[in-house]
């Protein structure tokens, strides 16, 4: 497979086509951004230990039979996906109260939940990812209604392969994010799992002294916020 040129720049990524239109190239930035691109930071190490980590979660959801866009690692920063076309929804389930959720009901981070939440953002910087629901969704044409179901039962079965791994090591699952699409040239196939999942789109709390390992040590200027996600890493297996 050989690469060809930039086709989409986002805040911490970079894809590039392919000689083959089913196929795109992921290249992880050492770039990290916060509040819809707002505050943008260079942090060493991070495109190589998200691109690590994106393979290592991937493999583990395949092989739960979770379909995603992931086909191998290429090189320190680069792994070979799919070509999808993307809902243009973030699938976000919370375990535990944080981030928007506390803020939006005034509720502490760290309240346990009776139950998973599940929420649709729609994808919009511009907009700051406004919350949305199913009848957004299909008014405005964005996914069909077995489309909407899809997304939720893939999110919550995410939830039930990684919430136990991360817990396996110490780790609460507290949210995440997840976005999906299928294959352009197959309208038919089921939805996959796009983009990635590392501690830029998810949160991560130490269970014993519930300190935060993903993005909010950037978000909120905690420091040491490489060197958590290596750690959730090596905890978890990834090769670091
Ligand atoms: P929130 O509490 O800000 O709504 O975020 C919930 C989870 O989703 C959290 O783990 C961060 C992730 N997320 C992203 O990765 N990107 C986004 O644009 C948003 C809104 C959330
Ligand atoms: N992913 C969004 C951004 O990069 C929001 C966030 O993570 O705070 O700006």
């Amino acid at each position: 497979m050989e690469k060809r040129q930039e086709l989409y720049r986002g805040k911490a990524k970079t894809v590039y086509t392919t000689d083959d239109p089913a196929y795109l190239v992921m290249h992880y930035r050492d770039d990290t951004s916060a509040f819809d691109g707002a505050k943008i930071a260079q942090l060493a190490m991070k495109g190589e230990t998200n691109n690590r980590f994106n393979a290592f979660i991937m493999e583990q959801l395949a092989a739960a039979g979770v379909g995603t866009h992931f086909v191998k690692l290429l090189n320190e920063r680069e792994s070979l996906v799919k070509n999808l076309k993307m809902i243009p929804i973030e699938c976000v389930v919370r375990n535990v109260v944080a981030g928007s959720m506390a803020k939006r009901l005034g509720l502490s981070e760290g309240m346990p939940l009776v139950n998973p939440v599940f929420e649709f953002f729609y994808k919009s910087d511009a907009l700051h990812d406004p919350m949305v629901n199913d009848y957004h969704i299909l008014a405005l044409g964005w996914a069909s209604a077995a489309d909407i179901e899809a997304m939720k039962t893939l999110t919550f079965k995410v939830n039930g392969v990684l919430k136990p791994l991360f817990a396996q090591a110490g780790l609460t699952l507290v949210d995440y994010k997840l976005e999906f699409g299928r294959e352009a040239a197959k309208p038919q196939a089921p939805l996959l799992l796009g983009d990635e999942f590392t501690p830029d789109g998810c949160r991560l709390w130490d269970s014993s002294s519930q300190e935060k390992m993903d993005k909010d040590r950037f978000r909120r200027d905690l420091g040491n916020v490489i060197e958590a996600y290596r750690e959730v890493g090596r905890r978890i297996g990834v090769p670091l």
